[in-house]
């Protein structure tokens, strides 16, 4: 049977209008005002706003690292996802070294397939580009993958100058886009070595070992490798001002680049690290949080479109995860869970507080990440023939965030206790409702979604 969801504000990156929605099977059939309820179930979201479903692109679930594997894997993952109104996730396949981009890619079905509450695609994080790998790109193109992830940093995958201007290159005749960690490497070690030798291996320093100018350099690298072969790039997780300010340089000359930041950038500092043990641990990511001036500067890169995504870079540990590294901060996992809490703090934190607008978090949460990872219009708009995932989103009700009542395997939230505005009431995956009255109520029904190129302007 057809669903109508009706009065209802429906959400887009360029106005929100009251407009009923009408759902037939997986797809959006009419959008507009008093639709016929002729033959369809009515369901009353007068005073509800009406998003399509976010869009989280930058996950890592069930992914191996620091000796050991995130708490998150794609059940608990794609759960916690869905009930915070993210229907697609894109998680990094990553290819360990010795591995083909294939077989990558092929762990990462395996470990989606069948136990993702949210749909989800791949984006492939390559740490071995060879002869062989860039025989294989074509390939990931005819699978879905149309989009690629280098990082500057971490022993275990890092790329070099080269291997990112060869990989550039190879992915220029083909169309697809790169997203970088940039954070430069030998900064990083050396300031690490100095503290081990001084003894202050405490979370403290942390952020100490990777200041902001590691970010601002390896952006500088990084886009000036992309303006020597000319392609767009996009910078991940970006969260400094420094590295925003070279991003605006290359911009002014021309380049392409396209910018995500996340959640715990434009809310959180680096004061965290002053919490004492597993306190203080619970904020260890990289890049790590920033001071207050950069948070105030990434929410004027968001309010200007200087910046495209707001993703979560979800890569979740618990604390006993986390305390291998209390006597070592360079021991410690590093990650935050967000999955979950994005939107609402993005609602709360930048549409209420007028530091965005609700076509600003459409943009940034929906339509930009459809549009940059080759999905839209399938996913990111409510439009006639897109997929019926929706958002029934409630802008009155008040809550806060804690990690007793959030589907993370996580055992803590960086945002326990944060008052929110607003409230995912249910959520519709392909036409299906999912969660209802803010439960899941039907889990597994995330499917693998083939992507195209770019479109993003
Ligand atoms: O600390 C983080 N962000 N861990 C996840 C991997 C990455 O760098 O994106
Ligand atoms: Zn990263
Ligand atoms: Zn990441």
């Amino acid at each position: 049977m057809n669903i109508l969801l009706r009065g209802g504000t429906v959400v887009s990156g360029v106005n929100a209008k009251k407009l009923d929605v009408l759902i037939s099977g997986s797809k959006i059939l009419k959008v507009g005002k008093f639709l016929n309820t002729k033959d369809a179930k009515v369901v009353d979201v007068s005073g509800k706003l009406i998003f399509p479903g976010f869009i989280d692109s930058h996950t890592h679930f069930d992914l191996e690292v620091s000796d050991t594997v995130t708490a998150d894997d794609f059940s608990s993952g794609t759960k916690a996802a869905v009930c915070g109104g993210t229907t697609t996730v894109i998680d990094f396949a990553t290819q360990n070294r010795g591995e083909t981009l294939s077989q990558a890619l092929n762990n990462w079905h395996i470990k989606a397939f069948s136990h993702s509450s949210c749909d989800y695609a791949f984006h492939m994080a390559i740490s071995d580009f060879n002869e062989n790998s860039k025989e294989e790109l074509k390939a990931m193109f005819e699978q879905g993958v149309s989009s690629f992830k280098a990082y500057m940093t971490y022993d275990a995958m890092k790329l070099n100058d080269e291997e990112l201007f060869s990989l550039l290159s190879s992915l220029k005749a083909l169309g697809g886009i790169v997203g970088v960690h940039c954070e430069n490497d030998g900064i990083i070690k050396s300031l690490t070595k100095d503290k081990k030798e001084n003894g202050t291996l405490s979370v403290l320093t942390h952020p100490k070992v990777r200041p902001d100018l590691c970010e601002a350099e390896a952006v500088c690298r990084l886009l000036s490798i992309a303006k020597a072969v000319d392609v767009p790039v996009v910078i991940v997780h970006l969260s400094s001002k420094e590295g925003l300010d070279v991003v605006r340089k290359f911009r002014e000359s021309g380049s392409k680049v396209y910018v995500e930041t996340c959640p715990q950038y434009l809310l959180l500092d680096e004061s965290r690290y002053e919490l004492k043990g597993l306190e203080g641990a619970k904020y260890v990511c990289s890049p790590p949080l920033r001071k207050k001036d950069d948070c105030k500067a990434l929410w004027k890169a968001l309010k200007s479109g200087e910046v495209n995504t707001v993703a979560t870079d979800h890569c979740s540990f618990t604390l006993d995860q986390k305390s291998v590294g209390l006597d070592d901060f360079s021991k410690m996992p590093n990650g935050l869970p967000s999955v979950e809490t994005r939107p609402v703090l993005m609602y709360t934190y930048g549409v209420c507080k007028k530091r965005i607008s609700l076509e600003q978090m459409c943009r940034l949460l929906c339509e930009n990440p459809a549009k940059l990872y080759g999905m839209y219009p399938k996913k990111g708009v409510i439009r006639v023939g897109s997929d019926a995932d929706i958002v029934v989103f409630d802008p009155k009700a008040d809550s806060f965030i804690t990690k007793n009542t959030h589907h993370s395997r996580a055992d803590y939230t960086p945002y326990e206790g944060v008052r929110t505005k607003g409230k995912v009431e249910s959520v519709y995956l392909r036409g299906k409702e999912v969660v209802k009255n803010g439960e899941l109520v039907l889990e597994n029904k995330g499917k693998y979604v083939s992507r195209n190129k770019n479109t993003l302007i």
